[in-house]
């Protein structure tokens, strides 16, 4: 890969990490928008927004859950972490809940593996789960949840 191209690549990246952060997702909308600007091709852009996990086309919900599912948290119980928010959630792995409460996600190694298994909400890590502590996270957020309704 030439100079030039890392360095718009990087760029590009960086584009829709903006993007994501200003509207939550990137919709075709913003694609098209940031294509006219920037003069990039839609098919560039469209195609490195679903080829990284770390970039959503579709709405996500409240609470972006992402399940660590590297080696260190999958030999830690991950797998029944997972298999748990699974259930207790009501969806798999890359959907989001009716209610537009959870989206629930599997990622790479998130850096925190001598405190396995590891889970990110919102991009902020909680460590050496369990299926209590899940469980308590998930009461917390769903009483934020219901409490940011009302308002
Ligand atoms: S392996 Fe899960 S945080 Fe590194």
């Amino acid at each position: 890969m030439k100079m030039e191209e890392k360095k718009d690549n990087h760029l590009l990246m960086n584009i829709l990490h903006e993007a994501q952060e200003k509207h939550g997702y990137i919709s075709e909308q913003v694609l098209k928008q940031i294509s006219v600007e920037q003069n990039i091709p839609i098919s560039r852009l469209y195609g490195v927004a679903k080829f990284y996990t770390m970039f959503h086309t579709e709405p996500q919900g409240r609470y972006v859950v992402e399940i660590c599912g590297s080696p260190s948290c999958i030999l830690n119980n991950g797998v029944q972490i997972e298999k748990f928010l699974e259930r207790e959630i009501g969806v798999k792995i890359g959907k989001t809940s009716k209610d537009g409460m959870f989206s629930l996600y599997k990622t790479s190694c998130i850096g925190c593996c001598d405190e396995a298994p590891a889970i990110r909400i919102n991009g902020q890590p909680h460590t050496k789960m369990t299926v209590e502590r899940v469980q308590v996270l998930l009461k917390k957020l769903r009483t934020a949840f219901k409490k940011k309704k009302k308002k």
